[in-house]
């Protein structure tokens, strides 16, 4: 396993502790995407018995947790969920995230929202004080995306069109280069607001609420 993979895992042995004793037989957990989450996945498993179920923030999450035998649910079947757990491209100290480097950025936004508490879990590689180096994904209605970018362009970014890939929810990436994100609530709810735009891969104005971060000295426990 590599250095950054070793870091992974063990923030999902985190989570997974962080979660036990908060579970009941009734609760339905919201699970995430990308190689952080998928490592807190396989170690679902182990818990399976310590709840009823959980929604998905992907397609390839919902497959991976089925595998396993756990239940996945339609979010419009759950009023509440327990927690939400799942990576980050980027986080600063106020655990404003980027996220949708794996492209499922609205459904982890649904998910987000829905859940009474957002752990994050992601490797130090993640850290960062100003939001932007990681270009920010958008998620854009497909007729709508050269509009989009006009409007990005507008506010200071450098939008590049994701080529090939289609979201779970049918709609295409624009990935925003060259933003220095001084005000990620500001951003998020200015991008929010361009027609044509389904969400943005900010996540300011519902922050994490707790961040496992993984480094070499071992995970620490940000709030
Ligand atoms: C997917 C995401 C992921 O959480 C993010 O890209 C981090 O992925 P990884 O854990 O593979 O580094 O937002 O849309």
């Amino acid at each position: 396993m590599s250095p950054q993979d070793q870091l992974k895992h063990a923030v999902a042995r985190a989570a997974i502790e962080y979660i036990k004793p908060k579970l009941t037989p009734d609760a339905v957990l919201g699970i995430g995407t990308g190689s952080t989450a998928n490592f807190f996945i396989d170690m679902l498993g182990e818990l399976k018995y310590d709840f009823a179920a959980a929604v998905a923030s992907s397609d390839a999450s919902a497959q991976r947790l089925q595998t396993l035998g756990i239940e996945v649910l339609d979010c419009n079947a759950v009023s509440e969920l327990l927690v939400y757990v799942d990576g980050a491209d980027e986080s600063n100290p106020n655990l404003h995230l980027i996220k949708g480097g794996g492209a499922a950025l609205t459904r982890e936004k649904i998910v987000c929202a829905v859940a009474r508490e957002f752990v994050c879990i992601a490797d130090e590689s993640k850290w960062v004080d100003i939001l932007g180096r990681f270009p920010l994904p958008v998620e854009v209605i497909p007729m709508a995306r050269s509009f989009v970018a006009r409007e990005l362009v507008k506010l200071g970014g450098a939008p590049v069109y994701r080529e090939g890939v289609i979201t779970d929810n049918g709609n295409v990436i624009l990935d925003v280069h060259n933003l220095q994100i001084l005000n990620p609530v500001e951003l998020e709810t200015k991008i929010n607001q361009i027609t044509g735009v389904v969400a943005n891969g900010l996540f300011a104005i519902k922050p994490a609420d707790v961040l496992l971060l993984g480094t070499k000295e071992g995970v620490k426990v940000i709030r």
